[in-house]
């Protein structure tokens, strides 16, 4: 999968250089490029935001460096990755929610584009622009606002990497994990089976396979009703007998 993000902190995007992402990269599963904002502005000072039309807080990023960042992209996109238009993804609290199964979706894709947004966000004829060349996805980590898109985006790109076949050694790992089945993931213990007078449950020491599964499930069931509730449909939000 090749990966290309536009940011003024390319870098933010240093640490996909390290562990598995890092890993992946140098394996050639990976390719991560990222692109400096700031060297598609032409100006004296390299500016890439301006005030707002009609008056308001804050700068809001120019179209054109915009623009040309993502036309160079795309244009070396169709030289190594064929005809299929990439996601064109803008981080934003504004945009639909992100998540596994977000994830999922994007881990099928060839190219992805990440436009790291900062100040009060990007002019918005850049998304309607960027809808020429790929298909746009705004997407929200979460109900929360962060100081620009780097962040997000970088949750975002360990997310879908770790979805890559091959990136994550042990492909099991990936089944039985929070999320993956609607529910949040069971509780897990390793050695030793007394520690600070804290025991880990018998059933997991049983070496009974159909018992610790079915253990786990309800863990899964009941962590999810009290922790994430919204999570389950309205007859398990009940508590177990
Ligand atoms: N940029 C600022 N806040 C954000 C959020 N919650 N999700 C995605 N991008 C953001």
């Amino acid at each position: 999968m090749r990966i290309d993000v536009v940011s003024i902190f390319p870098t933010f995007f240093d640490v996909l250089e390290v562990s598995l992402l890092g890993k992946a990269r140098d394996r050639g599963l990976l390719d991560v490029r990222v692109h400096d904002l700031r060297d598609h502005a032409h100006d004296r000072h390299r500016s890439v935001d301006d005030t707002p039309y009609g008056g308001g807080a804050g700068m809001v990023m120019k179209p054109e460096p915009w623009g040309q960042a993502l036309d160079e992209i795309v244009a070396s996109s169709d030289a190594d990755a064929g005809t299929v238009r990439p996601v064109i993804i803008f981080p934003s609290p504004a945009g639909e929610l992100f998540s596994q199964a977000t994830a999922r979706e994007l881990a099928d894709e060839p190219h992805l584009v990440f436009g790291c947004g900062r100040y009060e966000g990007i002019d918005e004829r850049v998304f309607d622009y960027a809808a020429t060349l790929g298909r746009v996805r705004l997407m929200s980590l979460g109900d929360y606002v962060l100081n620009g898109g780097e962040v997000a985006a970088m949750a975002m790109i360990e997310a879908v990497g770790r979805l890559i076949p091959g990136v994550v050694g042990n492909p099991e790992s990936l089944v039985e994990e929070s999320h993956e089945d609607g529910l949040l993931e069971y509780p897990s213990y390793t050695k030793p089976a007394s520690w600070r007078g804290r025991e880990v449950p018998d059933v997991l020491l049983s070496g009974h396979h159909a018992r610790v599964a079915d253990w786990r499930r309800a863990q899964q069931v009941e962590r999810t009703r009290i922790r994430r509730p919204d999570l389950l449909p309205a007859a398990e939000t009940e508590p177990q007998a």
